[in-house]
């Protein structure tokens, strides 16, 4: 039976509202947020320099070599320590990686390397930038994908993993290029926090990071889907740094926030919160913030996440952050 023509109208119109304000049908929060996709991916603003240079030896449009259908590619596991640290006991020993995907060609010989990174170094993607000609903290914090020729077997072999996780088809590899061209099109943005209500099995996500690893567990999962099979000898754990709070509130956009006076107490209170954090060049002096922060929400208890382009308030609690090392299993 045809529903009346009202009743779709009222069920599509409910079902976008739900679909904008990532609130469902009885007007609960849905959470996690969802990621923002988009259209496309904009330039970076000039005032946002590289230090260094973002894939360097990629082909500059992200095209991706064409493979045989009849090819046979193997997978590989790729991950190198950024950094490893121990800082007493407040974080615990930090293991933070950086993952990655190789892929080697039977029939060419070839292989190359897939990778999802900041545009501006993880400083810029983590905390704002302050400048006098701007009313809202400055974002540098793009991110994207990388693909190119060679896998250099030593940087991940020395203290990292490098592993073969499966084989997928040439065919198997041109569709799973398309995907990455359109998924790097369309998430833009990197971020560097997962935030949850408390560490227990049964915690709420409150939001998802988007960084490397996310990256690489994405393109596991469309492989898999695709009908690849993977598996690893060893347990596949990645990076997390999680933030700790109750419901988050949600604040507003730039323009809402830092446009309106009437705003003023919440823009002061939010450019004071940064201010402490600007984006540093090196991972020690990133490091060094984390334990800032740290130290400002346990005082404080309050952290204006800065997700989708909107700023949330999030109520902290212990432990407040934690960086984990935990495991990921290989999608089936
Ligand atoms: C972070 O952004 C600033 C501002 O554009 C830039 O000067 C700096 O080089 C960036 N840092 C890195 C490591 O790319
Ligand atoms: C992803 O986007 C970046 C930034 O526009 C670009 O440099 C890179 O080549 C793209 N990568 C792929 C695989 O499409
Ligand atoms: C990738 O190719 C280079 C150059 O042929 C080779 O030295 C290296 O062992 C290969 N690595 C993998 C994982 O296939
Ligand atoms: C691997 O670890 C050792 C000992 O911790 C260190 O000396 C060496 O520089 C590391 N190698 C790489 C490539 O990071
Ligand atoms: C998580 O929830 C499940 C199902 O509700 C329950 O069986 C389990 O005991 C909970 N675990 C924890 C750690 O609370
Ligand atoms: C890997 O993750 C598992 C479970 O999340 C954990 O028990 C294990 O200690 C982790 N391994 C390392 C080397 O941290």
């Amino acid at each position: 039976m045809k529903p009346a023509a009202s009743t779709v109208y009222l069920v599509l119109q409910v079902c976008f509202l739900a679909l904008i304000s990532s609130r469902n049908i009885y007007g609960k929060q849905v959470w996690p947020i969802p990621y923002r996709r988009f259209d496309r991916r904009p330039d970076p603003d000039p005032y946002c320099q590289a230090l260094y240079t973002f894939c360097p030896t990629g082909d500059p449009d992200g095209r991706i070599p064409y493979m045989r259908d009849s090819d046979v590619i193997s997978v590989f596991r790729l991950q190198t320590p950024v950094w490893e640290f121990k800082y007493g006991d407040i974080l615990g020993k930090f293991h933070i990686m950086h993952d990655a995907i190789g892929f080697a060609s039977s029939e060419t010989g070839r292989n190359y390397t897939m990778e999802w990174y900041e545009l501006f170094q993880l400083g810029n993607c983590t905390f704002p930038h302050e400048r006098e000609d701007t009313a809202a903290p400055f974002w540098c914090n793009q991110g994207a994908a990388c693909f190119f020729e060679g896998i250099d077997d030593l940087h991940w072999q020395q203290n990292g993993t490098l592993e073969k996780v499966g084989e997928i088809s040439g065919e198997q590899f041109n569709d799973l290029a398309r995907w990455v061209q359109e998924d790097n099109k369309t998430g833009i943005y990197y971020e560097t926090w997962t935030v949850r209500s408390d560490p227990g099995a049964n915690s709420t996500t409150w939001f998802e990071s988007y960084d490397c690893s996310q990256f690489v567990h994405r393109t596991y999962r469309k492989m898999a889907e695709l009908g690849a099979k993977l598996s690893s000898k060893t347990q596949t754990n990645y990076t997390k740094i999680y933030l700790y709070s109750g419901e988050p509130t949600y604040l507003g956009d730039d323009n809402t926030i830092f446009g309106q006076s009437s705003m003023k107490t919440l823009a002061t209170d939010i450019k004071n919160f940064y201010h402490s954090f600007q984006p540093h060049q090196s991972m020690i002096q990133f490091m060094l913030s984390l334990m800032e922060v740290y130290k400002k929400v346990v005082l404080e208890k309050t952290f204006y996440l800065y997700y989708n382009f909107e700023y949330w308030h999030l109520p902290m609690k212990a432990p407040y952050i934690q960086i984990t090392y935990e495991e990921v299993p290989l999608p089936h």
